[in-house]
């Protein structure tokens, strides 16, 4: 199911949180930074913040900059982004300027949530998910319902931990300020629970005044069925690795990768990497693996095309090395079409195998780009 682009955006002090207990909100980062939030407003589609944000820091989460919202309403969007809440209580404050100001809003409440919200008299769209608020449910609507591309997530910690928890953010814009709450009493970035994988990848970093920015993303393969944002990257860069591959006329050009569940890459190939004119991508990539790495049962197998079920140059094809190397995870762009083979269905011998494979046709059209003259 499609989901926006989960962009999470948080300040926290040098011991880790995000305020302190006082009845004022603690300011972190400085003009220049809150200056680079308000651009980053300007580019999504949608703002959200939890409920216990809007308790106690009553923002508006505007873009203040006149110049940023004529060329938002220039380029045919709305001259806000859409302001979203969650909240499982539906206790709602119906005075709170997130509600009077800006454009349009919605809540993500549960359906006695929406009672109370209704009741209170909430000047937003008012949406019940059931019994509970279901994250995957919650993207669902705003991508589908809403149009959102883009989401930027402005916490609190409770927000921002479930999200990174069950894998639903693409990114997470951390602002570190140099100073010390020291109460542990006050709300961290980042609370108790289980994370899956182990360290994000560094995308950036920028001394900003006296604040620095740290971009990260996640790094961890999803799980079974559920694909992570970290599946569309290692995916995305099995299609970079497609594109090194010396050109064939009776052969696809294909990449592939194989990372651990904590987000590690163990190897990586192409097809006919090394000058071998007949060796697959996912072939060449788990040659590089030492067959007992206790990690491969965990791993997940990123081609930029289905394995292959069949094949004439070798003994074993690609889906059958998959299996028998013990992994049980692949994800690919683009099922095999029938130019060199009858009836491909990598992802049925997978299967029998006991190995899920997911598809995720987003990148199709990038996995095709260096086949199209095998595709007519
Ligand atoms: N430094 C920063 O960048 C920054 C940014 C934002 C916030 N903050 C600080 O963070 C603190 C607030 O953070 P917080 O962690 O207490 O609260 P929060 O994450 O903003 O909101 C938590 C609330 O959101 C609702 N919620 C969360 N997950 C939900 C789910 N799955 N389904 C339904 N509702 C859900 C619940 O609302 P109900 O209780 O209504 O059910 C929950 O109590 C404040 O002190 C604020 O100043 C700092
Ligand atoms: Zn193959």
């Amino acid at each position: 199911m499609p989901h926006p682009y989960v962009l999470l955006s948080a300040a926290v002090s040098l011991d880790g949180y995000l305020d302190d207990t006082g009845p004022e909100r603690l300011v972190l980062s400085g003009p220049a930074d809150f200056d680079r939030v308000d651009e980053v407003r300007a580019s999504v589609d949608a703002i959200l913040i939890g409920a216990g944000t809007l308790r106690t820091d009553n923002p508006r989460l505007l873009v203040n900059s006149p110049g940023r919202r004529a060329a938002r309403v220039a380029a045919g969007r709305p001259e806000y982004p859409l302001k979203v809440t969650v909240s499982t209580s539906g206790d709602l404050d119906p005075g709170a300027l997130f509600w009077h100001t800006g454009g349009e809003k919605v809540v993500y409440t549960t359906d006695r949530g929406a009672e109370r919200a209704c009741e209170a008299g909430i000047a937003a769209d008012v949406v019940p998910l059931g019994p509970e608020v279901d994250w995957r449910r919650l993207l669902e609507h705003l991508h589908d319902e809403r149009g959102v591309r883009r989401l930027m997530v402005e916490g609190g910690g409770i927000v921002h931990t479930q999200l990174i928890q069950q894998q639903l953010a693409d990114e997470l814009q951390l602002v570190l300020a140099p100073l010390f709450v020291g109460d542990p009493g006050a709300p961290r970035l980042f609370g108790p629970g289980a994370y899956q994988g182990g360290r994000l990848r560094l995308v950036e970093t920028r001394a900003i005044g006296d604040v620095v920015l740290m971009r990260y993303e996640p790094t961890a393969p999803g799980s079974g069925r559920l694909a992570s944002p970290a599946d569309r990257h290692w995916l995305r860069m099995a299609c970079e690795l497609a594109e090194r591959c010396p050109p064939s006329a009776t052969a696809f050009s294909v990449g592939a990768l194989v990372v651990a569940a904590d987000g590690t890459e163990l190897a990586r190939g192409y097809s006919r990497e090394g000058g071998d004119p007949v060796v697959h991508a996912e072939e060449a990539a788990l040659a590089k693996v030492d067959g007992a790495d206790p990690r491969l049962p965990g791993a997940t197998v990123y081609s930029s095309l289905e394995p292959c079920a069949r094949r004439a140059s070798r003994p074993r094809p690609c889906a059958r090395l998959i299996l028998d190397a013990g992994v049980r995870r692949v994800v690919t762009a683009w099922r095999e079409p029938d130019t060199f083979v009858e009836a491909a269905d990598g992802a049925g011998v997978l299967a029998a195998g006991g190995a899920e494979t997911v598809v995720l046709p987003e990148y199709e059209e990038r996995a095709k780009a260096p086949n199209r003259h095998l595709l007519g």
